[in-house]
């Protein structure tokens, strides 16, 4: 077993993505803590969840800065302070420039195979909604490396399912979700054996 990482996670939203982490870390199946989780809405039901299990929460709204450099400068300044050794974005809803120390340390989970259904404006239901009116036949998830581009940087897993005859938004979304479910913590167990290696735009994983 890896060593247990000391992780922060950012979101906007319910924050079921961090609920899993959480279940998953107390189980022992997670080589992560997490000990902060961050948001940039006051009213996010994920800040609920992280204060119940006993974990730090901040409030960094975007509106309180005048750039969107300005905005991550605020947030990982957060994230160093707590000394966090990787960042997972979890339903995490603006746009964020990573500083140089922490690329290859902020990992995103997208519900499409991207590069398709994902960008600005695609997000939860959106994505799903989307696949749907498209006329897709597969879709999934995608867990990887955050770089300064929504949804872009090097893919670590991919996990896909069917769209099947009669799918709802919802019935789709749930089918996804029990893939992140997976995924996101497959991924972060991948960081955590430093077993990934970011080679331009592909993810070499050791052993693999
Ligand atoms: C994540 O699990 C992911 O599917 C999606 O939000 C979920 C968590 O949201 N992320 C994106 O769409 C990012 N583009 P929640 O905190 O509201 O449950």
């Amino acid at each position: 077993m890896a060593h247990s990482l000391r992780a922060a996670v950012l979101l906007s939203g319910s924050g079921t993505t961090l609920q899993n982490l959480l279940d998953r870390s107390r189980n022992g199946k997670l080589p992560a803590q997490v000990v902060l989780v961050l948001s940039n809405r006051a009213d996010a039901f994920g800040l609920t969840r992280a204060t119940q299990a006993g974990i730090a929460t901040a409030v960094v709204p975007r509106k309180d800065y005048a750039t969107p450099e300005a905005f991550g400068t605020a947030i990982f300044a957060r994230c160093r302070e707590a000394q966090v050794d990787l960042v997972c974005l979890a339903g995490f809803m603006q746009f964020l420039p990573i500083p140089d120390d922490f690329l290859g340390r902020v990992l995103n989970i997208h519900p499409s195979l991207i590069p398709a259904f994902c960008g600005q404006g695609y997000y939860g239901h959106h994505v799903h909604e989307a696949v749907l009116a498209y006329g897709a036949k597969v879709t999934g998830c995608t867990v990887h490396f955050a770089d300064n581009q929504y949804d872009h940087g090097p893919i670590i897993l991919q996990r896909t399912v069917p769209v099947l005859p009669g799918d709802t938004p919802d019935t789709l979304e749930a089918r996804v979700f029990e893939q992140e479910c997976e995924a996101y913590p497959e991924a972060i167990r991948l960081f955590a054996e430093g077993k990934l290696r970011i080679e331009g735009r592909k993810v070499a994983i050791d052993g693999k």
